[in-house]
This record gives C-alpha cells, structure tokens and sequence, in this order.
C-alpha cells in the first residue's frame, strides 16, 4: 500500500433544521426516517476547526477536541470518527491520522458541534489524504459520523435526501438554496441554559421510533412539509415559512413527548419564548419570526436582519429569563480549507 504524508486544516460550522431528523432506519449507516431541510450557520458566529496530519509514521489514530484527548477505545468515539476509517480506505493507504479539534462556541451550550466537528474532520481528511471528492460524497461519509453533520457539509439551504436504498447510497445532503438566494434570513439563537442534554440524541430517537405509537404518520409530514418549506423559502414568504418551521419544531417535541418513557428537552424558558414569539407574530398581523428548538432548550429565531432588535429587545424583557444570552447568525456559505494555519504542533505532531 502507499505511503502518504498529508496535511489539512478546515473549518465547518452548525446548522439549524427547519424540518428536523428523528429517526433512524439504519442504525450502522445511519439512514434516517425521514428527510430533513436546514440552514447552514455562519462561522463568524459559531464554527469547529480542524486541522489533520494523515501519515504512515503516526501510530495510531488520535482525536484532541477542545485541548481533551478523546478515548479511542470507547465505542461511542469509534462511531463518530468513522470516517477517519472510511478516508484511509478510501485513499488505498493504511496512514493514521492525528486531528486536533476546536470550537469558538462552548460546547455545554448545546449548539450542535457533532455537525460542525464532523463536517470539519471530513472535510480536512478529504484534502490531506488527497482524495478530491466532492461535496456530495463527503456528505454521505459525514452522515455516517453523526446523521445531522451531512447537511453542514454545504452552505445556505441544504435539504437531507432521505433515500430508500439499504446501502445508503441515495441518502445524503443537496443545496436547495445559496446563501445568497435569501441572506436576510437569520437565525437568533437565545441561550437560556447550559445545562448538558439529560438524554443524548442518539439514544432519544432510538426510543422513539421504538415505542411512539404516532411515529408512522410522522414520515408523510415531515416529507409534505418539506416540500412547503422549500416554497415558501423559493417565494420568500416569511409569515408561512415561519409557521412551517415552528410546526415541524412542535411537532418533533410532541413525538418526543409521546415516546415511552417520555423524553424532555423544552423547559420552562423555551415555553416562554414561544409564547412570547406567538404574541409578537399576533400584533404584526402576520408570523415575522419561527421558533424552533433542537435536543435542548435553547430556541433558535428564524427571523429576517431587520427585525432582530426588536426581537432581542422584547424577549430580554420576558420575565424570569435572567440567564438569556443571544447569538445572532447568518447563513454561512460551507466547509472551507484553511491555509497557513494549523492547530498542530508540527515538530511534536501534538496540540499547537
Ligand atoms: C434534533 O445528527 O445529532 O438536532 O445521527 O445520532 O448523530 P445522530 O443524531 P444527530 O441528531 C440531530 C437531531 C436534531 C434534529 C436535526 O438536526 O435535524
């Protein structure tokens, strides 16, 4: 086999789901129930860097997030670094990879860095083991890292093809719109809590499709709403796409709800900013804002630029939600490579 030396930095950021994945058919592949819609946040506000070093004369595969050395030894790892496997294969080497990770946001606020994380270690192995895929083929390999993580691999609106093939093979992201198309939409994301995740995604999903009575009926809606979402956005129609994302948000919580035993991620604050969002959308006379909520409490504010003061303004003076801190996002554009710049210590081959 051959031998390679290869070296890459890249950056990647989180997205938001306007029509959420929960549910998997495949659990190795990590193929889900239904298809998805996102947008593609901006790294200026939230992004994961990666830097890789892919060669024969490292021993062993090594992963350092955030200065921590991660236990390649667990099983949960092996399966979020996959595609460190499926690369080398791939490239037609046996090199090992040393990755050192980092995140401009703290990952206790439960923004999503397993999308970031992925689509940045994917999308820096692609250039040092030299492999030149393209951004459909990356995705599907960061699919099987996190299923989320696919749709961080492109910027703008970016749809989640759900597929029907056993081998996954159909199944993997596709731009449905630039950041340009739109770029006044925003999302505000309004921290509330830093509480880590009382249940991990992975296992809550599981459950659900499990045990939730009302699951079977979830695949038609997610896909029909998928489409209305994608025309909505198409005609810029903010009061109806607005009204989708917050019922696909309500609608992946009630299925949460319903799943034995119940799972949880809304609190008390996330309660009152929906309320708060609804009474706003009512004295505008038509939705200027859609709330939506991931595995966590925390809202995020699909809303245009211009409105984002008055937003801000009118949720910090909600009673009872001291803690709200907000970070406001715009459309990012995808991965990129980084050059010049290396979170490595080239000369010890660790943490810069
Ligand atoms: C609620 O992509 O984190 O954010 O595929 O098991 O790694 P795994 O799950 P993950 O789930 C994300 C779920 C969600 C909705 C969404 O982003 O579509």
């Amino acid at each position: 086999m051959a031998s390679i030396e290869g070296r890459a930095t890249a950056e990647a950021s989180p997205n938001i789901a306007f029509i959420k994945y929960w549910g998997k058919r495949d659990e190795k592949l990590i193929l889900p129930q239904n298809s998805s819609l996102s947008m593609t946040l901006s790294s200026t506000t939230l992004k994961t860097t990666t830097s890789v070093v892919a060669s024969n004369k490292i021993n062993e595969d090594t992963f350092y997030i955030n200065g921590k050395k991660l236990e390649m030894s667990d099983p949960e790892v092996r399966e979020r670094l996959k595609a460190i496997g499926i690369m080398r294969e791939l490239s037609g080497t046996t090199a090992r990879v040393l990755a050192v990770s980092s995140n401009n946001f703290p990952s206790s606020s439960g923004l999503a860095s397993s999308a970031s994380g992925t689509a940045a270690l994917v999308y820096a192995l692609n250039a040092a083991f030299g492999l030149d895929l393209k951004p459909k083929e990356l995705s599907m390999i960061a699919r099987q890292g996190s299923g989320s993580a696919c749709r961080s691999m492109m910027g703008g609106i970016v749809s989640w093809r759900k597929g029907s093939r056993n081998d996954g093979s159909d199944s993997y992201a596709v731009q449905e719109f630039s950041e340009k198309y739109w770029g006044e939409v925003i999302d505000l994301i309004a921290i509330t809590s830093h509480e880590k995740k009382k249940i991990p995604s992975r296992a809550g999903m599981k459950q659900t499709v499990e045990t939730n009575p009302f699951f079977t009926q979830r695949k038609t809606s997610a896909e029909k709403r998928l489409r209305e979402v994608r025309e909505a956005y198409r005609q810029k129609d903010l009061d109806a796409l607005a009204s989708l994302i917050m019922a696909d948000s309500n609608e992946m919580h009630a299925l949460m709800l319903s799943t034995v035993p119940s799972i949880r991620y809304l609190d008390s604050s996330s309660l009152k900013i929906m309320d708060a969002i609804e009474e706003l959308n009512a004295s505008e006379g038509g939705n200027i804002a859609g709330y939506t909520f991931d595995a966590g409490p925390n809202a995020h504010i699909i809303t245009l630029k211009k409105y984002e003061r008055k937003i801000s303004s009118m949720l910090a003076d909600i009673k009872g939600l001291e803690a709200l801190e907000f970070k406001s996002s715009a459309q990012g554009s995808g991965p990129k490579l980084l050059t010049g710049v290396s979170l490595i210590n080239e000369e010890r081959l660790a943490p810069a």
